[in-house]
């Protein structure tokens, strides 16, 4: 190979090559672009009437102000007390509109009896209805809610004939109707998603043995563990229907474990 073709050979790896001319020119193509529009004047040549200028600037405001409702919204969801205007503080109907107020409470009522008397609430123990809610076993994981037959020992003879919910209660009890016995589907409440473990009896044991941590207060209910569910539970025995009052979230659980000296790594509360 002679020099100059080994030089032409280097070129040509090097990829420094001249592309040849094309024979021929490309034709131009016969496309002309729209004239673009006019720069915009403001809203044309319309003049906005004067009211009007005052207005847009308040819907602006209006704009931003639901903007911010809904993010407080989610800001609270996450990580503080509903809010009621909201609704929270309305739940659902239950199956029978179970009264804490007569059962719990021992303030006089907005509620009369079947003799028609006004009546004072039963101050019944929440520990009588909600007996495993202090109970150091694997069935104290859940406060209990009784089974009808646990009404019906009362509710057999207690009661107005004719009051309709204590007759839901007879028919599931089997004492009126024909089908027997069925159990009442109470809806839950206090709901934590199913990754969180929660067990009552520890804390009713701590807020016994520490009063000066206990919030709020029940209905004239003073002593035994029925005196602190009101820390996380609000004052159930005036509830005509029980709401939720704490917003029982992590941020809530792990502050009060470390004020208090519980533990707080994630395996306390997480499966
Ligand atoms: C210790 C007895 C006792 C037990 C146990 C008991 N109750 Fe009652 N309950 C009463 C009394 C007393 C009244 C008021 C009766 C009246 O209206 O004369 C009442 C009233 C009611 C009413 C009527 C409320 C209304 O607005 O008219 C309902 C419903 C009711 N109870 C449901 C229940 C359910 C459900 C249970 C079981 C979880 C239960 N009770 C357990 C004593 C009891
Ligand atoms: C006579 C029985 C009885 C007594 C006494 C009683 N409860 Fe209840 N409790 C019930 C029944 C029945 C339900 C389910 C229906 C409902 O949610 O209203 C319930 C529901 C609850 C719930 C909601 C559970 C959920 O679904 O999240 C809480 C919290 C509660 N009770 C707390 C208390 C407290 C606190 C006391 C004492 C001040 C108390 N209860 C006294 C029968 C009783
Ligand atoms: C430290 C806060 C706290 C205290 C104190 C407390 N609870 Fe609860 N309670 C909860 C939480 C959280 C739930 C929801 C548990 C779940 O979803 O697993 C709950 C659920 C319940 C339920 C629904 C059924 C169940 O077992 O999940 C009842 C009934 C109840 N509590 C009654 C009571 C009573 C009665 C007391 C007082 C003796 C009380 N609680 C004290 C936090 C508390
Ligand atoms: C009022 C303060 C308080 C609140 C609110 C609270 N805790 Fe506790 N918790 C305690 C204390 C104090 C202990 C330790 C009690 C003891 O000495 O055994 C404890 C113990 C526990 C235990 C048992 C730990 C163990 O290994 O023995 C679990 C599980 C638990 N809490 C979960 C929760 C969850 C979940 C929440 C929120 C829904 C919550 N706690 C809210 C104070 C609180
Ligand atoms: C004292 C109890 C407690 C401890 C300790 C705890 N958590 Fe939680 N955690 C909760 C509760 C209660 C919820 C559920 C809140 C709710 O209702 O959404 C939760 C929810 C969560 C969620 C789900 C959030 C969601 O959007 O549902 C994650 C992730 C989580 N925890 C991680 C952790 C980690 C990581 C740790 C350890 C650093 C930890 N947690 C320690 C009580 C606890």
């Amino acid at each position: 190979m002679d020099l100059e073709n080994k030089h032409k050979d280097n070129e040509a790896k090097s990829g420094i090559f001249n592309l040849p001319k094309l024979p021929f020119n490309f034709p131009k193509l016969p496309i002309k672009l729209p004239k673009p529009p006019p720069p915009p004047t403001h809203l044309g040549d319309v003049e906005l009437p004067k009211t009007l200028m005052y207005l847009l600037p308040i819907g602006g405001l209006f704009t931003l102000a639901f903007v911010g409702a809904i993010a407080s919204f989610i800001i609270t969801a996450w990580w503080g007390q509903p809010i009621p205007v909201l609704g929270f503080e309305q739940t659902f109907d239950q199956p029978i509109n179970f009264p804490h107020t007569v059962h719990a409470s021992t303030k006089q009522l907005d509620y009369k009896d079947a003799d028609g008397n006004v009546m004072v609430g039963l101050g019944t123990d929440c520990t009588f209805c909600h007996r495993t809610v202090n109970k150091n076993t694997a069935a104290g994981a859940n406060a209990y809610i009784p089974p009808v037959n646990f009404c019906a020992n009362c509710h057999g003879v207690i009661g107005s004939e004719d009051n309709v919910q204590l007759n839901i209660l007879r028919d599931a009890a089997g004492i009126i109707g024909e089908d027997g016995t069925s159990p009442i589907n109470w809806r839950r409440v206090h709901r934590l998603p199913d990754h969180v473990r929660f067990v009552h009896e520890p804390h009713i044991r701590y807020l016994s043995a520490n009063p000066e941590h206990i919030k709020g207060e029940t209905d004239g209910v003073t002593t035994g563990p029925s005196a602190v569910c009101s820390t996380c539970h609000g004052n159930v025995a005036s509830m005509e229907k029980v709401y939720q009052v704490e917003p029982l979230k992590m941020r809530q659980c792990v502050d009060c474990h470390r004020d208090n000296g519980a533990p707080t790594d994630c395996a306390t509360c997480h499966h």
